[in-house]
C-alpha cells in the first residue's frame, strides 16, 4: 500500500490513469491537477485530497469536460431535434459564411446537419456539396455541414435556389446544397452554448457516449476483436455499405457517430473534408505550416524529418480529439519525383529512392508515434503505385518493368509497409500492368499483404484515392459497370473508398459479384484501426489539445526546416550580404508572397512572413523598395520600368520568383521546364544595372537556370522551394549570413530541351540510345544536367578525411551468411558497413554540412549500369569556423546499397569493382571489390499469369497519352 502518495499530473488523462493504478483508498496526501478548468474547480472545493481523488474518479467514468458525470444508461443520444428555417442559397466560393464546426457524411440531410449544429449550440447550419479539390466534386456526393453562431456574408452572394439543388446522397428527395454554394438554415432552438470556443474540451471517446456505451463494442471485458465483431455483426447491410466510404455514416441507431476519414497532413494539418479550421479567435483556427516536403527533404536531415512528423502528428491528434479532424491523415505522398513536369512533386521528398525511404520512415513514425497500438494518428503511404502524373491521371495505365518496380516505384512502399507501422495505404488512380491499382490483386494482395506483410496487423487497411474506384469503370474501362468496379476494388482488398461507388455494393452483392464476408473483413480492419487511435476508449494521446498546437517549439522547427532545406545554387561571393547595404530593391512575384509560399495541401498557417515582411522587419537598417515587376506567368512588361527604377535607386537587388501553384499543382502538370512568363527577361534587365543581384527561386519543379548561371550580372541564386510560414525570415537569414545554407537539391535540374525529348508518359528510368531516350534521374540520365542532384554550395570551406572505410574486398557469400546469422532476415536493410569521414570547417563561417555518399561500378552486373547511386547520407550541424577537430559523418551502408534489381525485380549483389565517393565533387573516394557469384538478397513476386475476377474485366493497354481529364 502506498502512503504519502502524491499525484502531479499535467493532463487529466494522465492523472486518471495514475489514480486508477493507485486507488485513493491507498491514501493520498497531496493532489495537484493542473490545466483543466473543470478539475481546477473541483480542487477548489473543500475536502481531503483523497476525497477529491474519489470525486475525480467518479467523474472520470463520464465524459471528460462535460458538466455532468457521465452515466451510461443506454439512452438515445439525440432526443434533441432542431427546428430550422430556410434562409436561402448563397454562392460561397471561400466557404466562409459559417466556419465554426464542420462534419462531412454520406448520411447528410438538412435535418441531420441542423441537429448536429443545434446540439452543439450553434444557431445556423448550412450544407455545401463538395468543397475541397474541385476535380473530385464529380464523384463526391457527400455533403459538408457547416455550423456557426452568426453568418458572415461578406464574401458570399445570395443566389437562386437552383444552385443548392444537389441531391442528398442517401435521401435523394432532399437537397444538400451545391458546389461552393451554401444552403443555409437558421436553428431556432440551439442547445446550450456553442462548443469549441476559446477553451474547448475534447470530444469524449465514442464509448463514453450514450447509447453506444451500452453496446458490446464498448464492453471492456471483451477483447478488441470481440468488440469489433459485435459491432460489425449488428450493422444492417445498408449500414455496412455506408461505413465503407470516407464520409462514413456511422449508425444513428447504435449511437456510432459519423466519421470523415479524409484528413491531410502533407506538411502540417491541411485543409480537407475531414478538417475544419474555425475562425479566430476560436481554438484550432490554425496549425503549424511546415515547408513543402521537397524543401524539408533537401535538408537531408533525418532527425528534422522525424521532428516535423512528431509535431504534425501531435497537432493532428489535437484536432481529432476536439472534433476538428478525423484520425486518418493521408500523408506522406511518397511517389518518387520521376517526371520534372509533375504538378505534385512539391509534396514528395524528391527523385531519389533512398531519400524517399528515409523520409517516409521518419515522417510516418513521427506522425503515428512509436506505439502502433496507441497511435497519435493513422498515417497513410500514398499513392500505391507508380502514380506521378496529373495529366490523364484517372485513366492512365503504365507498364513499368519488374526491375523498375523493385528498384524505384515500389521500393519506398516496401519501406513504409515493412519498416514502419503505417496504418493505411492508398491505392492510386492509375493502372499498373493493365489493372487499376485499386483493383489489382497483384499489388494489393501478392505484394502488399503477402510479400510485405501488411496483413500482419489486422488493423491495417487500404483506402482508395478519391474517386479512383469510379475511375476503374469510368476511365480505365476495366469493368463494364460501376457496381462491378466497386466489387473488383473491394475484392482486391480496397477496404475503404474515398468517393461513392461503394454505394453500389448492394447491387454488387445482389448479383453475386462480392460477398458480405469481404465487407465484414474490410469493416473489421477499419474499426480495429480506430481502436489504435483511442476512438472508442481514449488513449495515451487523448488529452492533446489546442495548447499543443503551434507551440513555440513547433514554430521554431518550421523556421529551421525552411533554413535547412534552402539550397545555394550559385554564389560569386556576394553572399552572405555584408552590412554595408543601405537600400534593397525587393522585386518579383514571390517578394510579397503569403499563401503562395505554402504550396499545395496546406492548412491555415498561424502567420505567413513574406520576404517583404522579413526584409522590412525591425532589425534591418536598410530601406526596402518593393516592386512586383511581373507576375509568375506574366507577359506584360509594364511593371519592368518601376522595377528598374527601384533597382536603380537601391544598392542591392533581390529578385524573388520562380513557379507557384498556378502552374504546378494537383491536377496541373507543367507544359515545360523553363522559367515561366517574362521573369527571365526582367532579371536580365536587372542584371545589366551593375548592382549586386541575388535571385531566389521558389517552387518545387525545377526551371532551367542556364541563363542565370551564365549571366555574370546575376551574382547568386538560391533555391527556396515552398518555405511556408517563416519563408521570408528563413530567406533573409540565409542571405545575410545569420544562417549558413547547407541544403542539397533533391532533384535533377534538366535543360529545357528535356521536356521536348521525353514524353511524360514514358516511365522508363534507364536510357535507351536507339529510342533516343536519355533516361531519368541522376542515376540514369545520360545528358548534362543544368544543376545536378545533390548540388548545394556553402559559405565556408571544408576538409575531409576518411576515418573508417570498408575492407578492400568482400566475398559476397560471406556478406550473405553474416547478414543471415545476424538477424535471420536477409533483405536490403541488413547492415553491411559503416563508413565514417571527418569533416573540418576550414572556412570563416559556422555551417552545417550534408555528406552524400555515392556508389558506382563500371563492371558489376549487366548493363546498363547506373551513373551512381546515393547509398548513405548524414547532416552535421553547426561546424565551427576555423577547424578544431571537426566532426564525424556517420554513413551506414546496408546490403541494399550494394544491390540492384535484375530483370525479374530480384535485388541482386553483383561481383565487381566498386567506388564510393563522398559528395558530388568526390572529395573522398574509396575502392573495393565484391567477389564470388551474384547473390539475390530479396525477391519481388512476379504477377501471376492471370487473376480471377468476379466480373468481366478488360486489361488496359499501356498509355502513351492522357487517358482522362486531369
Ligand atoms: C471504353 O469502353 C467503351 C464501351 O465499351 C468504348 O466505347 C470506349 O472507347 C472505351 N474507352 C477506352 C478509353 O478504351
Ligand atoms: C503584400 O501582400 C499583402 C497580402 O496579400 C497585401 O495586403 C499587401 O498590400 C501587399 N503589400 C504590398 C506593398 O503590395
Ligand atoms: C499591362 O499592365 C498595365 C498596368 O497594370 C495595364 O495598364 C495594361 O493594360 C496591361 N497590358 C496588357 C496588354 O494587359
Ligand atoms: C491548386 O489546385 C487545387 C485543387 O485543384 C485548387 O483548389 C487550388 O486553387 C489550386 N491552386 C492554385 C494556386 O491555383
Amino acid at each position: 500500500m502506498l502512503r504519502g502518495f502524491c499525484v502531479v499530473a499535467l493532463q487529466l488523462q494522465q492523472a486518471l490513469s495514475l489514480l486508477q493504478k493507485h486507488p485513493p483508498s491507498s491514501g493520498i496526501d497531496t493532489l495537484y491537477l493542473l490545466r483543466h478548468p473543470q478539475v481546477e474547480a473541483m480542487v477548489k472545493q473543500p475536502g481531503s485530497p483523497a476525497a477529491l481523488a474519489t470525486l475525480l474518479l467518479s467523474a472520470a467514468s463520464g465524459a471528460v469536460g462535460q458538466d455532468q458525470p457521465f452515466v451510461c444508461d443506454g439512452s438515445g443520444a439525440a432526443p434533441y431535434e432542431a427546428t430550422k428555417e430556410y434562409i436561402g442559397c448563397f454562392r460561397d466560393p471561400n466557404v466562409s459564411i459559417l466556419g465554426e464546426a464542420k462534419i462531412s457524411t454520406i448520411a447528410m440531410t438538412p435535418q441531420y446537419c441542423a441537429n448536429w449544429c443545434g446540439s452543439q449550440g450553434f444557431g445556423f447550419s448550412g450544407m455545401v456539396f463538395g468543397t475541397v479539390l474541385q476535380t473530385l466534386i464529380q464523384c463526391r456526393t457527400a455533403s459538408q455541414c457547416f455550423c456557426g453562431s452568426s453568418p458572415d456574408y461578406s464574401r458570399a452572394t445570395n443566389t437562386s435556389d437552383d444552385a443548392c439543388s444537389s441531391k442528398c446522397a442517401i435521401e435523394p428527395s432532399l437537397y444538400c446544397g451545391g458546389q461552393y454554394t451554401n444552403s443555409l438554415y437558421q436553428i431556432t432552438n440551439p442547445q446550450g452554448e456553442p462548443s469549441g470556443g476559446t477553451n474547448s474540451s475534447p470530444n469524449p471517446p465514442a464509448c463514453q457516449t450514450n447509447p453506444l456505451c451500452s453496446h458490446a463494442v464498448c464492453d471492456t471485458s471483451k477483447s478488441i476483436s470481440e468488440r469489433v465483431a459485435a459491432l460489425v455483426k449488428d450493422f444492417t447491410q445498408q449500414e455496412k455499405i455506408l461505413n465503407l466510404i470516407d464520409a462514413s455514416a456511422g449508425s444513428a441507431r447504435l449511437g456510432l457517430p459519423a466519421h470523415e476519414w479524409w484528413s491531410e497532413a502533407t506538411h502540417g494539418v491541411g485543409s480537407a473534408p475531414g478538417v475544419q479550421f474555425p475562425k479566430a479567435p476560436r481554438d484550432f483556427n490554425h496549425a503549424t505550416s511546415f515547408p513543402a516536403p521537397i524543401l524539408t527533404a533537401a535538408s537531408f536531415d533525418d532527425a528534422l524529418m522525424r521532428a516535423v512528423g512528431d509535431v504534425v502528428g501531435t497537432e493532428g491528434r489535437a484536432f481529432a480529439n476536439h472534433g476538428f479532424s478525423g484520425f486518418n491523415y493521408w500523408a506522406p505522398n511518397m511517389n518518387p519525383f520521376r517526371e520534372p513536369r509533375w504538378g505534385r512533386g512539391q509534396e514528395t521528398p524528391g527523385e531519389d529512392v533512398l531519400l524517399v525511404r528515409r523520409y517516409v520512415q521518419n515522417y510516418v513514425t513521427g506522425l503515428q508515434g512509436e506505439n502502433p497500438e496507441d497511435k497519435r494518428i493513422i498515417a497513410n503511404c500514398k499513392h500505391y503505385a507508380a502514380y506521378d502524373l496529373e495529366s490523364g491521371r484517372h485513366g492512365n495505365s503504365y507498364n513499368p518493368s519488374q526491375q523498375d518496380l523493385a528498384d524505384y516505384y515500389l521500393s519506398a512502399f516496401k519501406t513504409c509497409v515493412r519498416d514502419t507501422h503505417v496504418g493505411s495505404i492508398m491505392c492510386s488512380y492509375n493502372a499498373v500492368g493493365g489493372m487499376p491499382t485499386c483493383a489489382s490483386p497483384y499489388l494489393l494482395q501478392d505484394v502488399l499483404r503477402e510479400h510485405w506483410g501488411f496483413d500482419q496487423q489486422d488493423y491495417h487497411f487500404v483506402v482508395s484515392d478519391c474517386s479512383a474506384v469510379t475511375d476503374i469503370w469510368q476511365w480505365h474501362n476495366f469493368t463494364d459497370t460501376e457496381q462491378a468496379a466497386a466489387a473488383v476494388a473491394l475484392n482486391a482488398g480496397t477496404d475503404l473508398e474515398c468517393g461513392n461507388s461503394y454505394l453500389k455494393l448492394n447491387e454488387s452483392l445482389a448479383d453475386g459479384e462480392t460477398t458480405e464476408a469481404r465487407m465484414d473483413e474490410a469493416l473489421t480492419r477499419l474499426y480495429k484501426a480506430l481502436f489504435t487511435v483511442g476512438y472508442f476508449d481514449g488513449g495515451a494521446h487523448s488529452a492533446l489539445g489546442w495548447s499543443d498546437v503551434a507551440t513555440a517549439e513547433a514554430t521554431e522547427l518550421a523556421y529551421r526546416a525552411a533554413v535547412e532545406g534552402m539550397t545555394l545554387i550559385k554564389n560569386d561571393g556576394v553572399l552572405p550580404l555584408g552590412s554595408g547595404y543601405k537600400s534593397v530593391a525587393l522585386i518579383g512575384p514571390f517578394a510579397n508572397a503569403t499563401t503562395q509560399m505554402q504550396g499545395d495541401y496546406s492548412g491555415k498557417a498561424p502567420f505567413l512572413r513574406s520576404p517583404l515582411i522579413a526584409f522590412t522587419s525591425g532589425n534591418q537598417s536598410w530601406t526596402v523598395n518593393y516592386v512586383l515587376g511581373t507576375a509568375v506567368s506574366g507577359t506584360n512588361t509594364t511593371g519592368f520600368a518601376a522595377a528598374l527604377e527601384a533597382a536603380n535607386k537601391s544598392d542591392l537587388v533581390v529578385y524573388c520568383g520562380g513557379v507557384d501553384n498556378s502552374i504546378e499543382n494537383e491536377t496541373l502538370d507543367r507544359k515545360n521546364i523553363v522559367w515561366p512568363g517574362n521573369q527571365l527577361e526582367l532579371v536580365s534587365e536587372l542584371s545589366k544595372l551593375g548592382k549586386p543581384l541575388v535571385v531566389a527561386q521558389f517552387g518545387a519543379g525545377q526551371v532551367d537556370d542556364s541563363a542565370l548561371l551564365e549571366d555574370n550580372g546575376v551574382n547568386a541564386l538560391l533555391w527556396a522551394g515552398y518555405p511556408s510560414q517563416d519563408g521570408g525570415t528563413a530567406l533573409l537569414d540565409i542571405l545575410t549570413g545569420k544562417k549558413s545554407p547547407a541544403g542539397r537539391l533533391p532533384i535533377t535540374q534538366y535543360p529545357a530541351s528535356y521536356a521536348d525529348q521525353v514524353s511524360m508518359f514514358n516511365i522508363d528510368l534507364r536510357s535507351n540510345a536507339t529510342a533516343k531516350f536519355p533516361g531519368r534521374t541522376y542515376m540514369w540520365y545520360t545528358g548534362e544536367p543544368v544543376v545536378p542532384f545533390g548540388h548545394g554550395l556553402h559559405y565556408t570551406g571544408f576538409d575531409f578525411a576518411w576515418e573508417k572505410t570498408p575492407n578492400e574486398s568482400y566475398a559476397i557469400a560471406d556478406l550473405i551468411s553474416a547478414a543471415t546469422a545476424e538477424n535471420n532476415t536477409l533483405n536490403d536493410m541488413a547492415p553491411f558497413a559503416t563508413v565514417t569521414a571527418r569533416v573540418t570547417n576550414v572556412g570563416e563561417r559556422a555551417s552545417d554540412y550534408v555528406g552524400l555518399l555515392y556508389l558506382a561500378s563500371g563492371n558489376a552486373g549487366p548493363e546498363p549500369r547506373p551513373n551512381k547511386v546515393l547509398v548513405s547520407y548524414d547532416r552535421l550541424h553547426d561546424l565551427e569556423a576555423g577547424g578544431g577537430d571537426g566532426a564525424l559523418l556517420e554513413l551506414p551502408l546496408t546490403l541494399g546499397a550494394l544491390a540492384r534489381a535484375d530483370e525479374n525485380g530480384d535485388l541482386t549483389i553483383f561481383p565487381g569493382d566498386y567506388k564510393l565517393a563522398l559528395d558530388n565533387d568526390r572529395s573522398l573516394t574509396f575502392n573495393f571489390a565484391l567477389t564470388g557469384e551474384p547473390a539475390v538478397i530479396e525477391t519481388l513476386p512476379a504477377p501471376k499469369e492471370s487473376y480471377e475476377f468476379s466480373v468481366p474485366v478488360h486489361m488496359q493497354p499501356e498509355s502513351t497519352e492522357a487517358m482522362s481529364p486531369s
